[in-house]
């Protein structure tokens, strides 16, 4: 693993990137970061607030306005990122300036059952809770792949098993 580069997880909610990249993070020694705390610690408010009172085109801009601000700074840091945040045109671009950007890929299965009984995305409140997971996934999909250097298939492995295979694919 070159000790210079960066790692950015990105991939769909309930995909894993945050538990993957405090895990990664233990193990090298890299220092862990996260859009959306980064993104809650600045604007001193939850993300589900900014989506009820500011709507998603302006927590869109506040990720990219986030990802500008780390373009230079990052160093030695494991940055795992919001769900949507490569599917906002530009970022794709920014994010592989960052460091080598790793997509970690779920099933939906395995998405369900990992977001089971969870409040906290606005993106799937509601009603249809399936049928607007099936319709983002398939939309963003080819989007994350496109973006990724590295695409790694996490459904039923354990954190140790997908850090180690990052790890050995850097
Ligand atoms: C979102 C994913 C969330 C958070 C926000 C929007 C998305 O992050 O940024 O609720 O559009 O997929 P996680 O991927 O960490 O859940």
């Amino acid at each position: 693993m070159n000790e210079k580069t960066n790692i950015i997880l990105i991939g769909f909610m309930g995909s894993g990137k945050t538990s993957v990249g405090k895990y990664l993070a233990k193990k090298t020694g890299y220092d862990f970061k996260d859009t959306d705390e980064m993104i809650e610690d600045k604007q001193k408010s939850s993300i589900q607030s900014i989506f009820a009172s500011k709507g998603e085109k302006y927590f869109r801009k506040l990720e990219t306005k986030t990802l500008e601000n780390l373009n230079g700074k990052l160093n030695h840091t494991i940055l795992s990122t919001g769900g949507g945040l490569p599917i906002t045109e530009g970022n794709g671009a920014l994010l592989r300036q960052l460091g080598q950007v790793i997509f970690l890929r779920a099933e939906k299965a395995t998405i369900k059952n990992r977001l089971a009984g969870d409040k906290s995305r606005p993106l799937l409140a509601g009603d249809d809770q399936d049928d607007k997971m099936e319709a983002l996934l398939k939309f963003r999909t080819p989007i994350y792949e496109t973006v990724a250097n590295i695409i790694i298939h996490t459904d039923q492995k354990s954190l140790n098993e997908i850090a180690q295979e990052i790890i050995d694919k850097l």
